[in-house]
């Protein structure tokens, strides 16, 4: 409870500079507690009992002591076990909910604007989107929506593989099985698997491939009308999926690796200009200090082979200097799964020891673990491969619509299809928002659909109770909006800290990149709504200004929850 800590602060600030103790000593222990029973905000005095020589328990008592009633209208005060509890008052509470209703963005600030580029989906080109893809679209989407709303320009990259040596024997199988346009013939689910396979077992068609980089790399106009057939018949594909889930990546957020090929060699004279070039088994290599092998040997990030192509490192070291140099921005998030950590900590040495990027520059990459199926294992389709995102997606809006169909059979023709939709691609995203990117999740169906849980159909129901109670009464929203609310039921004060509480898990969301905090809180706001709803009337109240006070905190509930799963990339039907 940030608000609460903001009012106790100056009070406290002033006994404590009586008592000689300086804020750093302090402020820090002063914090929201977990259990709203006991306390809002609770600060331990064990770490002043070293300064003050006195025991926790008596400075606990003396600062309760010296508050006396100065706190009054805010909060209450104890003394307990040498913990000093803060509990907010219900009319302090009150009026901070009136002005959260109020105001359009619920109490969330903007904040000086940062140019910030988000690098993720990057998927390859000739190639199916799986579903390793979608945890990098999915949290690097939030990711932006949350940054954006915060006052930022965020800039969304798409660092798709679109270069590089693989597309010698993709273009020379294209014109083997192709007519030579950009059919829809190519299939992608295969397409890769296939060249690949030819590659390794023909050698002909090897060196046909062979020959085919170096005209790439010529940039030979037929080989690269080829080229531009493939990517574009994988960008139909990939725009395809970003519409399906409302993905907030287009044509022009394409910064792939072919954007950066011309710069490549700028890279190499650079670095070389520094003497950090070392020759390596016939590589040029940086061996950027403190990395070792298992061998103990010097760890070498290669920036060009000795066949002389480059690298993925060389690429995004020019991608750096773009970033920085052309687009001047000071922060880049690289939502990009965790196995990829050793890339990008090199990398990133690496650009700022050749001065690429200095001091000022913000560069995080944001890891993510893996989507596991009910067996415990990485998620791969029936016969074993993996399973392309389109499928699941399809997948996702089918079974929601049964779903629906069985609920609310009076939901039918376009309302159905597009509340199936926004349930299906809802639960997916939830399902991987709501858990710690950190971690590894298992992709399951009936949980992620549940009505019951932490899952996108329980909050999203929620909002859509709210507002057929509102359909219902023919209230206006906007009517209520100035209503005066009063916190009579414990029920109605535990909702009303749980939606001043919705600001504050937003910034911790974005400062540690982890839209799960902002779920987590937004699923207690929705079972802080269902326990209020169950025992609290709001129509049949007793007198006009309860019904109003209550319609007044459904209205700013429904629009927590909706700005809230926006943030996350996610709809909130009115009617489900
Ligand atoms: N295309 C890469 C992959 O599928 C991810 C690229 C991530 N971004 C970057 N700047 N390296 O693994």
């Amino acid at each position: 409870m940030r608000d609460l800590v903001n009012s106790i602060s100056p009070f406290l600030r002033d006994i404590m500079s009586e008592l000689g103790v300086e804020a750093n000593d302090w402020s820090g222990s002063l914090a929201g507690s977990t259990d709203s029973a006991y306390a809002d905000v609770t600060l331990p005095c064990h770490s002043l009992s070293r300064i003050l020589r006195k025991s926790p328990m008596a400075i606990a008592d003396e600062i309760a002591l010296l508050l006396g009633n100065s706190l009054n209208g805010i909060c209450s005060v104890s003394a307990v076990n040498g913990f000093l509890n803060f509990s907010a008052d219900a009319d302090w509470l009150s009026s901070l909910v009136e002005a959260r209703a109020l105001d359009e963005r619920m109490g969330i600030g903007i904040e000086t604007p940062k140019i910030i580029i988000i690098d993720y989906s990057s998927p390859n080109v000739a190639k199916h989107m799986h579903v390793g893809h979608l945890r990098s679209t999915v949290i690097g989407d939030a990711l932006v929506r949350m940054l954006t709303y915060k006052g930022h320009q965020v800039i969304g990259e798409n660092h798709i593989g679109d270069w590089g040596t693989p597309f010698g024997m993709l273009i020379e199988h294209l014109l083997d099985v192709g007519d030579g346009t950009p059919s829809s013939e190519i299939d992608l689910g295969t397409f890769y698997r296939d060249a690949r396979a030819k590659f390794e077992s023909d050698s002909e068609f090897a060196d046909r491939s062979r020959i085919r980089v170096v005209k790439m790399q010529a940039s030979e106009p037929d080989t690269i009308t080829h080229w531009q057939m493939l990517v574009d018949r994988s960008l139909v594909h990939f725009n395809e999926v970003y519409q399906m889930m409302k993905i907030l990546l287009s044509n022009d957020n394409l910064a792939g690796e072919s954007k950066y090929e011309s710069s490549l060699p700028e890279v190499v004279e650079r670095l070389d200009a520094l003497g950090m070039l070392k020759q390596s088994e016939g590589a040029q290599v940086v061996f950027p200090e403190g990395w070792t092998n298992r061998e103990g040997e010097p760890l070498p990030l290669i920036i060009r082979k000795a066949d002389d192509g480059y690298n993925y490192a060389t690429t995004d070291l020019a991608c750096i200097i773009d970033r920085v140099e052309v687009i001047g921005s000071t922060e880049f998030l690289y939502v990009v799964g965790a196995e990829q950590a050793q890339h990008f900590a090199m990398v990133f040495q690496v650009a700022r020891d050749a001065g690429f990027m200095g001091k000022e520059i913000n560069a995080i990459h944001v890891p993510f673990g893996m989507v596991l199926g009910t067996d415990g294992k990485k998620l791969a389709s029936r016969t074993g491969g993996a399973v392309h995102l389109k499928d699941l997606l399809i997948e996702a809006v089918e079974r929601a619509d049964s779903m629906i169909s069985e609920k609310n059979p009076n939901l039918s023709g376009e309302e159905r299809k597009e509340v199936a939709r926004m349930l299906g691609i809802g639960a997916i995203k939830y399902a991987d928002l709501s858990t710690d990117r950190t971690n590894n999740y298992t992709f399951d169906w009936e949980k992620m659909l549940s009505f019951d849980g932490n899952t996108a159909p329980y909050l999203q129901y929620a909002h859509a109770r709210i507002c057929s109670i509102f359909a219902k009464s023919a209230i206006v929203r906007s009517s209520v909006q100035g209503t005066s609310i009063s916190l009579i039921h414990e029920r109605e004060l535990n909702l009303a800290r749980n939606l001043i509480g919705f600001p504050e898990a937003l910034d911790n969301a974005i400062s540690s990149h982890s839209p799960h905090k902002l779920a987590t809180q937004l699923h207690s706001i929705a079972q802080a709504f269902a326990s209020f709803y169950e025992v609290c009337p709001v129509l049949k109240a007793e007198g006009e200004a309860t019904k109003n006070s209550r319609l007044a905190l459904c209205d700013l509930t429904a629009r927590t929850l909706e700005c809230g799963l926006d943030l996350l990339g996610i709809e909130s039907p009115n009617r489900m």
